[in-house]
């Protein structure tokens, strides 16, 4: 057991409540509440409702990790809790928690990015990061590329979407074709079934000139036209939809285009290591053309198991456990929650105090 700090990760941007407890690198408690039950009738997440599922879970999660951990909450050392990108009154119920109780037991805070969490925890995991990689997070709320050197202190965003998020493009596609909400792993169940050549979707911002002027962006509204216009075709003609064939043509697209633009990206980065993060890293379609496309290329690729894929605390403990070695000050106590906080931007600093 390393003797590193003991850091309290808090994650509240959506609609799962998370807690966890890391030392350095090693994972000593990781619980979460999801709230995605009482979203699934209305078809997507209701921010009013994951607020106050935030605030009753908060309390009973943390109690619980603490257990897990077998540790005392006066045994913590330092605090890190997400402050953005989120709904803002999903963060605020975290964010203010934190502060209670960075406060009341007299540790640093630190408000930290949730995007590069999601590559963050992969060290938990994975071990050390190397000096140099790119990081995939794609979810429901994003898709970007980012260049990572000290996690804590230096990313560099090279693109994102400029649309829909691939998780996104997937829920869409999923009320297209009929299937339950949140519509990526009925999609991804589907395409397992059907045959990926059937339909000739269109690959996102990869024609030459795309190439040029958006290297590692992406865009995934144009393919979910194009499928919305394919499934319509067939409902005209009173035929039934393809649902098998047209959710693994769907899915190859969107494969292709992460894997594509992310392996070029390595190139003209020269680096040889990509971890992918985030709840969209659970598609079958992904990892499998990822892992075999990087085999061949020779670049190492890290993925977290699907658990630490989706919203949790470990991330944001894992971040803060790196923001900690790293030295940084604590964020500032009257520091505000960021919607959209930028990926450039790990920590809350000085500048984000209220003034
Ligand atoms: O990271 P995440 O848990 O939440 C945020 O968006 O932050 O990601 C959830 C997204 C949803 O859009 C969900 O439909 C999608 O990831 N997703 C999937 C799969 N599992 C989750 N999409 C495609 N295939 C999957 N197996
Ligand atoms: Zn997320």
């Amino acid at each position: 057991m390393s003797h590193a700090p003991l850091v309290l990760g808090i994650e509240s941007t959506c609609d799962e409540t998370g807690v966890a407890l890391v030392r350095g690198l090693d994972l000593l408690a990781d619980v979460t509440a999801s709230s995605m039950d009482d979203h699934a009738r209305f078809g997507g997440i209701v921010p009013e409702v994951a607020s106050r599922a935030h605030l009753e879970a908060f309390g009973p999660t943390l109690e619980a990790a603490l257990e897990q951990a077998d540790v005392e909450l006066e045994d913590v050392d330092a605090i890190a809790v997400a402050a953005g990108p989120g709904l803002s009154g999903s963060l605020a119920v975290g964010v203010a928690s934190a502060k209670a109780l960075a406060l009341g037991l007299g540790v640093p805070l630190h408000g930290v990015n949730h995007v590069i969490g999601h590559v963050a925890v992969d060290a938990l995991v994975h071990g050390p990061f190397p000096e140099r990689f790119l990081g995939l997070v794609v979810s429901g709320g994003h898709s970007s590329l980012l260049r990572v050197g000290n996690i804590a202190t230096d990313v560099v965003e090279l693109g994102q979407t400029l649309d829909d998020a691939a998780g996104e493009a997937f829920d869409k596609v999923g009320r297209l074709l009929g299937l339950p909400y949140p519509g990526g792993p009925h999609v991804d169940r589907a395409a397992t079934e059907g045959d990926p050549a059937a339909f000739a979707f269109p690959r996102g911002l990869s024609r030459p000139k795309d190439l040029q002027l958006h290297p590692y962006d992406f865009s995934f509204s144009g393919l979910k036209t194009a499928v919305a216009r394919v499934v319509e075709g067939f409902e005209d003609r009173g035929e039934e939809v393809p649902v098998a064939d047209v959710a693994a043509s769907f899915s190859e697209a969107v494969a292709d285009v992460l894997v594509t633009k992310t392996l070029r990206a390595c190139e003209l980065n020269e680096v040889s290591t990509v971890v992918v993060g985030g709840g969209f890293s659970a598609n079958s379609r992904l990892r499998g053309l990822a892992a075999e496309r990087f085999e061949a290329a020779g670049i190492e690729l890290r993925i977290p198991p699907i658990r630490y894929c989706t919203d949790n605390g470990a991330m944001i403990a894992a971040l803060g456990s790196a923001v900690v070695e790293a030295g940084l000050p604590a964020s500032p106590l009257d520091f505000t929650i960021d919607s959209q906080m930028p990926l450039v931007q790990v920590v809350m600093g000085a500048a984000e105090a209220a003034a």
